[in-house]
């Protein structure tokens, strides 16, 4: 473990680097199951994780020492089970405040919790939580962000920090922004700030007019809300309609 000088109280304040693993939430888990909860606000990151993992049981794939690979332990035990969503609000509000920390380009949270520049994916958070009760216990939260990865499979639909500023940045920095970003949402959440309306701003597509695809059908609609239960609301002629995370995508 190494300790940080990073402006914050706890989150980033103990940090473990690693060369090689197969996923930082793994690893993390795992020191859960082997010693007990670290510290609030602990941080494992990777120069290269062979087995990444995405959300839906997806593969997150990223060269190694280019990008941000790395998991939070965060303590959560006063976030109910069932608003548990508003975890997300807060991490997916606190990545889009570290990008847009380094660039003004137009940012989005792609409902659930992707980041977005434009059409194309900048960063991906994978959430783990332990329940206890009614409540969350804690949370791994993994977050992959493309900082100076320049060359992508898939070119129309991602992108990297570095191709927006035209200029390589410095990993440990963006590290600092995104600890520092992280514990502020932390804390509102924890205040019982009500996050929905920065959510809802910074939304992508929010209230625009835009298709969307559920099962075999494209429809056209907008996106006027998230429920409680963290269901995206698309009003779609004139009838709301409330979808879970994989009944419905966007077509983009
Ligand atoms: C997604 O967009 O599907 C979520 C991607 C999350 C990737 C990060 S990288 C660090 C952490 N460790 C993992 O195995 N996954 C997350």
């Amino acid at each position: 473990m190494q300790n940080n000088t990073f402006p914050t109280l706890f989150v980033g304040q103990s940090i473990q680097k690693l060369t090689e693993i197969d996923s930082t939430n793994n690893f993390l888990k795992l020191m859960l199951s082997n010693y007990g909860p670290p510290a609030n606000g602990t941080v494992i990151m990777a120069d290269h994780q062979t087995a990444g993992r995405g959300q839906y049981g997806n593969k997150w794939l990223a060269p190694a020492k280019k990008n941000l690979t790395v998991s939070f332990f965060l303590k959560t035990d006063f976030v109910l089970a069932t608003n548990q969503f508003n975890l997300n609000k807060a991490i997916s509000l606190a990545v889009h405040d570290c990008l847009t920390h380094f660039f003004t380009e137009d940012c989005k949270i792609k409902w659930p919790n992707d980041i977005y520049v434009g059409n194309k994916k900048i960063a991906g958070i994978l959430i783990e939580n332990r329940l206890q009760g009614k409540y969350l216990r804690d949370s791994i939260i993994g977050i992959g962000l493309n900082v100076n990865q320049t060359e992508f499979y898939d070119v129309n639909h991602a992108i990297s920090m570095c191709l927006i500023t035209k200029q390589e940045l410095d990993l440990q920095k963006v590290l600092e922004i995104l600890c520092v970003a992280l514990e502020k949402r932390y804390l509102e959440l924890q205040a019982g700030k009500n996050l929905d309306k920065e959510y809802l701003q910074n939304l992508f597509r929010f209230n625009i007019p835009s298709l969307f695809r559920c099962n075999e059908d494209v429809f056209e609609g907008r996106i006027t809300d998230i429920d409680n239960m963290g269901r995206l609301v698309i009003e779609s002629g004139n009838i709301n309609r409330n979808f879970n995370i994989k009944e419905v995508s966007f077509v983009l």
